[in-house]
């Protein structure tokens, strides 16, 4: 399918989703999230696609969400639309692994899409931030939620109230990204982990995201509960059986998610 607004590459079984609005530095309109979902759920089809990389340009991941788009909304436009909602509501459905990999902004919207993703790597030109309240309203897309989760409430806090920038290196010690690398290594590093996780189990890694994101969702009691049910569920696969005859035999393990 031909898209307007983003750029899909699938290549071995990988598929790379890149923002592609330039001019507006990757500011997320419906188009361009609905192209996206679109996009999600095809790769979340595909057989032959294992892991997903949402990237953006050197310059931007993306500066937020399209103000042009939102600024002449009222209360009631916001509400019966349920702006953004269902292109969220359907991110969340997706079940194979997503990597973002940042380079220059991730704001408003656009670090809320990054936090979204299963983990994100970043270059070392990456700026993440929630300036909403620059423009006299708050983040929407989970970023109260999220960023509080990933970075802790002061420093949460802080980027919502003042509405500064955080650079990678502080958004790697703050737990909101698992890597930093030179900006020229950003691809070739998500590659790297996406064909890593494309070596596994599908079945070991889509459960594996799904008991992590249960920690966001439960008390830890319930958690533990929700992965020792997983785990025992593994033990239902040929996988589980493969992976662990070959570690007996010294070997690579041959997965055939089964
Ligand atoms: C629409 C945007 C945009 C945005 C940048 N552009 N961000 N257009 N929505 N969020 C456009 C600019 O208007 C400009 O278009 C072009 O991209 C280049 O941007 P410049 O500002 O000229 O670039 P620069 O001086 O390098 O500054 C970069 C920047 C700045 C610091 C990222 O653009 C900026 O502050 N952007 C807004 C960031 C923001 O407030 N994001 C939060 C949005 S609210 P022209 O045509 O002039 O060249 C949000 C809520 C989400 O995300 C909740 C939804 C439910």
């Amino acid at each position: 399918m031909a898209f307007e607004t983003i750029i899909v590459d699938v290549e071995d079984d990988i598929a790379t989703i890149t923002l592609n609005r330039p001019d507006a530095l990757n500011a997320l309109n419906s188009t361009l999230l609905g192209e996206l979902c679109t996009a999600l759920e095809e790769a979340d089809a595909n057989d032959k696609v294992r892991c997903i990389i949402i990237t953006g340009s050197e310059k931007a991941f993306a500066a937020g969400a399209d103000i042009s788009e939102m600024a002449d909304k009222s209360f009631v436009d916001m509400y019966t639309s349920r702006f953004f909602q269902n292109e969220t509501d359907r991110f969340a459905r997706i079940r194979k692994p997503i990597i973002a990999a940042v380079s220059g902004y991730a704001l408003g919207g656009g670090c809320e899409l990054a936090m979204m993703c299963d983990f994100i790597i970043a270059a070392d030109t990456a700026k993440f931030g929630q300036p909403e309240i620059n423009l006299g309203v708050i983040a929407g897309m989970g970023g109260t939620q999220r960023l509080t989760r990933f970075v802790g409430k002061s420093k949460a806090m802080d980027m919502h109230l003042t509405g500064r920038f955080m650079n990678a290196e502080e958004a790697e010690r703050s737990g909101l990204v698992s890597r930093v690398v030179p900006a020229k290594k950003l691809m070739a590093e998500a590659r790297s982990a996406a064909d890593k996780i494309a070596e596994k189990s599908q079945i070991a890694a889509m459960a594996a995201k799904d008991a992590v994101d249960r920690a966001f969702e439960t008390t830890l009691t319930e958690g533990l509960n929700y992965e020792r049910r997983l785990f025992q569920a593994m033990f239902a696969t040929d996988d589980q059986s493969e992976g662990m005859t070959a570690f007996t035999e010294k070997r690579e393990a041959q997965f055939r998610d089964k």
